[in-house]
């Protein structure tokens, strides 16, 4: 991908490096690593802000100070482009991630309501549940490949049935989620956006006309602003419900149970100890951070020494800013202590658009840790098949093996 043709005349030269997010090099045996390798920012003598040349061209943030400032300056980064990936952003014109401003603060606040805290600790029992019968029904074959046997089923089953859509439909829906977090090729954008669409249309419509307790219901229920949503933002926000739903929590309960896996003593602490299973939800989802997010430029921005200007897409990786240690101390080193107080951590973002999914994806992870290791003796990695993962603007293992006694 690398050109010189993606250089502008405003990157000096010593800022520019090839580095595709999409194809980070070593990702595949290790996403964290991968990203540490470009680690910048005062104590390492490199630069907070690089241009790479690949993905035509854009801004990576490299420091953790400069990611959680970048990603907290909505006035001057705005979220209309989505993703360094050409085209993207038109296409899926998500609801409320694209929106700026007052736009987007009218459709969040009626998302907000659809998602009060009351409606998502009502899923507690089903998402016990369904991680019990999950772990149950594993527990007596001795090995498992982890992404596919839990991990892809846990949070489609729990975002469906929230939708009130047939559970069995996660099937079709999983690949789509991968698709727009980390494209293979294989669907343009559009093909992607109308598989989505096409999917949803008849829900959408319904739920506009005749509303039930469903999230989306609720949601549409609520006016934007002082009007009731048009059919073209109903659809916009549904799309984008289903994608954040699809992958996110997927990438995260996989690497919560890699954390597992490979050291056995925090499986026994939090076993002896389970009243710290929600401050270690908390760490570990600090420790694994996998989404980045891209921003464009509406104004000049003098930063680093370095002008990003108008237009500019600048990527925000929160790898890059939980795992700094000028942000946070001994930042590999999982701590479930830290978690006892709120961690200024950016796995679900900072600022304006931080994910309103945030507490149900914190209670998946809980629900996932509390069953996983009632219900399960000690689990390890199989020594005899690797763990392999991919990069993207949602990092994720692709394979997970695990083996238990039996
Ligand atoms: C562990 C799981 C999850 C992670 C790591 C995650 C991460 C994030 C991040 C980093 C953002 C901020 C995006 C930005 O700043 O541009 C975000 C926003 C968002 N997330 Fe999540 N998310 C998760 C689960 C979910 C779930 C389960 C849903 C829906 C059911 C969801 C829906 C959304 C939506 C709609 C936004 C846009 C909010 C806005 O623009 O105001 N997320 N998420």
């Amino acid at each position: 991908m690398a050109s010189v043709l993606h250089i502008p005349d405003h990157v000096p030269a010593d800022r520019v490096v090839d580095f595709d997010i999409f194809a980070l090099p070593g990702v595949e045996n290790d996403y964290f690593a991968a990203w540490e390798a470009l680690r910048g920012g005062a104590d390492t003598g490199r630069p907070a802000l690089v241009w790479t040349t690949a993905n035509h061209g854009h801004w990576i943030a490299t420091s953790g100070e400069l990611i959680r400032s970048l990603w907290a300056d909505s006035a001057r980064l705005s979220n209309k482009v989505l993703a360094v990936t050409p085209g993207l952003g038109e296409v899926m014109d998500f609801i409320p991630l694209q929106q700026d401003g007052r736009e987007h603060h009218a459709t969040r606040n009626a998302i907000m309501k659809g998602f009060g805290a009351r409606h998502i600790i009502a899923l507690d029992p089903l998402i016990t549940a369904v991680a019990r019968d999950l772990t149950a029904a594993l527990r007596p074959r001795g090995s498992c490949e982890f992404m596919q046997d839990f991990a892809e089923i846990l949070p489609l089953h729990i975002f469906l049935t929230l939708i009130d859509v047939p559970v069995e439909d996660r099937a079709k829906l999983r690949p789509l989620g991968a698709q727009l977090t980390r494209p293979d090729g294989s669907m343009t954008v559009e093909q992607l956006r109308d598989a989505a669409d096409a999917y949803l249309a008849p829900y959408v419509e319904a739920r506009l006309a005749n509303p039930g307790t469903d999230l989306f219901s609720r949601i549409l229920a609520e006016p934007v602003g002082d009007r009731p949503w048009t059919l073209d933002e109903a659809r916009r926000m549904c799309r984008n419900l289903l994608f954040g739903g699809l992958d996110t929590v997927v990438a995260m309960v996989g690497m919560v149970a890699l954390h597992l896996a490979r050291n056995p003593h925090d499986q026994a602490l939090l076993r002896a100890q389970p009243e710290l299973i929600p401050a270690a939800a908390d760490e570990l989802m600090r420790r694994y951070p996998t989404v980045s997010v891209s921003r464009n430029a509406v104004e000049d921005i003098a930063v680093d020494g370095v002008t990003i200007r108008t237009d500019d897409i600048v990527y925000l990786p929160s790898v890059l800013h939980n795992l700094d240690p000028a942000s946070f101390s001994d930042p590999l080193t999982v701590d479930f202590a830290r978690g006892l107080t709120p961690i200024r951590h950016t796995t679900l973002g900072a600022g304006a658009h931080r994910c309103v999914g945030a507490g149900l994806a914190r209670l998946e992870v809980i629900a996932f840790l509390r069953e996983w290791l009632a219900n399960m003796p000690e689990v390890r990695l199989d020594p005899a098949r690797p763990v392999t993962m991919r990069g993207g603007n949602v990092g994720a293992c692709t394979s997970l093996p695990l083996v238990w006694d039996v």
